[in-house]
């Protein structure tokens, strides 16, 4: 203890005073983690169940959709506890992609697992609804979108480019069902659950678009069309096909859709307070379906989607 002396000494006991708090701190009072929800406040709604099936038919398209294109299979061999005895995907195959992209899109198509795992534990997953994911289907939205029949026809498993124009389809139509979604549902447990899933869905959705917008200019091979103009087409195919005005845009835009009228770039869609659009079930039905009415199944859904919400438009076609 003779070393220890004048200063030294002195900081060796503030040192071991604040070593006792701190013990102290962890002994007799753990720090909160867990938010502390009113006493009799409900976990999930009966209400909230079918409104939080719903989007597990675009979550099990971008489960589908990523992992076959990343890793060469989906759910049947990944995850075949999710599946719930419905019928694998028509026309899923791996992608040509190139090293970065297949590392962002394997992260994607694991995130889809964990999302449907989520689902299951809070509301239950219905069964896969037979998903057409053939790359001729996906040339027949993009014929659509640009009015006249692109000549080869659209393959997104082309290359890395075409599979991020394809996936700039997928995860933005399930954030702006979230949005829509939040505002009907109560139990604490569900909005726990949905605002989890939006953050992720806008997560993706950002880093596609970001990633397509670096490469705004780039002319499409073998198109004519820059990437710029493949998202404005297909954001005006989506604002088409779901008839409720503007609510889905391109990653360049006239200035008065952009952020407070004063940017063309538009990264992210947004709306004139730049807050994610929201859509309605039947809106995003009228979507994926491709037919622009949520009583007629088709494009993604051949036999359409399930769950009670899109059963029941499908019910009075
Ligand atoms: C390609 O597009 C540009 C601009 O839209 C147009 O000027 C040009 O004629 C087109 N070329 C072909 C081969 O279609
Ligand atoms: C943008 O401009 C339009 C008119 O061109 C106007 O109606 C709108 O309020 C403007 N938006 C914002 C956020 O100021």
């Amino acid at each position: 203890m003779a070393v220890l002396s004048g200063p030294l000494i002195s900081s060796f006991f503030v040192f071991m005073i604040l070593m006792s708090n701190n013990l102290m701190y962890s002994g007799f009072s753990q720090p909160t983690c867990k938010p502390a929800y009113p006493k009799d406040a409900i976990p999930v709604y009966k209400e909230d169940v079918d409104m939080m099936q719903f989007p597990e038919n675009l979550e099990f398209l971008e489960a589908e959709f990523f992992l076959w294109a990343a890793l060469g299979h989906g759910l049947d061999r990944v995850a075949p506890y999710l599946v719930m005895g419905g019928p694998p995907p028509i026309g899923a195959q791996k992608a040509n992609l190139d090293a970065l992209t297949e590392k962002i899109i394997t992260e994607f198509a694991y995130q889809e697992v964990g999302h449907l795992r989520a689902l299951k534990s809070v509301v239950g997953l219905f069964p896969r609804p037979l998903l057409d994911l053939s790359a001729k289907n996906f040339a027949k939205l993009f014929d659509e979108a640009f009015g006249y029949k692109l000549v080869p026809p659209f393959d997104p498993y082309r290359d890395s480019l075409s599979y991020m124009l394809a996936s700039y389809v997928i995860p933005y139509v399930g954030l702006v069902g979230y949005v829509g979604t939040n505002p009907t549902i109560n139990g604490y447990l569900t909005k726990r659950l949905l605002a989890g899933l939006l953050g992720v869905e806008s997560g993706q959705d950002a880093v596609i678009r970001t990633y397509l917008y670096e490469r705004a200019e780039e002319v499409v091979h073998p198109y004519n069309h820059t990437v710029a103009e493949f998202t404005i087409r297909i954001s005006e195919l989506r604002n088409r096909l779901g008839m409720c005005g503007i609510k889905d845009e391109g990653i360049i835009v006239p200035l008065e859709l952009g952020a407070e009228n004063r940017t063309t770039s538009n990264v992210l869609s947004a709306n004139y307070y730049s807050l994610s659009y929201r859509r309605t079930p039947a809106e995003i039905l009228r979507i994926v379906y491709g037919t622009g009415n949520e009583h007629v199944p088709g494009g993604f859904y051949p036999r359409g989607g399930n769950g009670r919400i899109a059963k029941s438009f499908l019910n009075k076609s």
